[in-house]
């Protein structure tokens, strides 16, 4: 697609980070937004940056874990707004994790599940079906992490097992929709080439009571890019950041081009990825990945 103008984009966790970068650039880019996130707060300030660049948009509150919930949005969508064109299934947290794998609560494994994972499941039968039937061309771009989908870091077991899943989900969903000619096309959105300076590190900001935090739950000390970037430097590293619009030009980019892979490695990342890879094929044990 290269023509966004008056097309209806639906973006969840739109409060915030990436998700309201990729609002403001769509509608800059020509698009009426229908913002969602479980964060009312951080909406209303969307929506306010919406409205000041004369956007056409709208903004409801949606949980992702609740499949009701995204039925609802896609409703309002397709039945309230004359369909969508473009979807974004971006909503994530991260549970600030720290400490062995056996440390962590159900607690904190199922909402990191439901959240990123389950929130994209829910997007996806709320909306591809409809998307299907609409026999437009469309996008359905799903927010990952090369944190799981590429690499294994130690240190975030849970956000990391529950993006691995999320890629082998994407990925599927892009082999299915692509082997039967859909007018759909299914791209994967990894948020870099450096961490991005987001809400990411104090999701804890949007945690439900019936995922509450146990009280011994690890926690790494990092709630915040500024806490990571006081914690790398205690150790000589120097923190690298990205701003949320360039991830936003990015996926623009990506959909005008039709890549699924919407990516964009530092040196960094790239040796990582190619050092795991290589311990695969070579059947040696797995390096140990470090950030930065
Ligand atoms: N920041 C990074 O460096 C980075 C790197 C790789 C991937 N990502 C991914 O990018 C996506 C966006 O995250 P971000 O970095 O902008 O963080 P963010 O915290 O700024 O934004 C995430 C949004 O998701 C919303 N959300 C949380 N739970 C929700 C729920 N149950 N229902 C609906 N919305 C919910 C939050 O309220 C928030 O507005 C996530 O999927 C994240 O995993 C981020």
């Amino acid at each position: 697609m290269q023509d966004f103008t008056g097309k209806l984009v639906v973006i969840t966790g739109a409060a915030s980070g990436v998700g309201r970068s990729l609002a403001i650039a769509m509608a800059e880019a020509g698009a009426r937004v229908l913002a969602a996130d479980i964060d009312e707060v951080g909406l209303e300030e969307t929506k306010a940056a919406l409205d000041a660049i004369g956007a056409i948009s709208y903004i409801r509150t949606c949980d992702v874990t609740s499949q009701e919930s995204v039925d609802a949005l896609a409703r309002q969508a397709f039945e309230a707004l004359g369909g969508a064109h473009l979807v974004f299934a971006n909503a994530g947290i991260a549970a600030g994790e720290a400490g062995p794998l056996w440390g962590y609560s159900d607690s904190d494994w199922k909402w990191c599940f439901e959240v990123n994972l389950w929130g994209v499941v829910h997007t996806i039968n709320a909306f591809m079906p409809r998307l299907h039937d609409q026999a437009e061309e469309a996008h359905f771009v799903i927010t990952g992490s090369g944190n799981g989908a590429f690499i294994v870091y130690p240190d975030q077991p849970v956000y990391t097992a529950s993006k691995a899943a999320v890629q082998a989900v994407t990925e599927a969903l892009y082999l299915q929709t692509a082997a039967q000619q859909s007018a759909v096309k299914v791209h994967a959105l990894f948020p870099g080439p450096n961490i991005v300076d987001t809400g990411i590190f104090d999701s804890d900001r949007v945690r439900p009571p019936r995922f509450e935090k146990s009280e011994d739950a690890p926690d790494s000390g990092i709630h915040s890019a500024e806490d990571m970037r006081r914690m790398m430097e205690e150790y000589g590293m120097e923190l690298k950041t990205t701003h949320p619009d360039e991830v936003a030009q990015m996926a623009l980019e990506g959909i005008r081009k039709d890549q699924f892979w919407i990516l964009s490695l530092n040196r960094g990342s790239e040796a990582q990825i190619k050092a795991r890879m290589d311990s695969i094929l070579k059947r040696e044990n797995p390096p140990i990945p470090s950030l930065g």
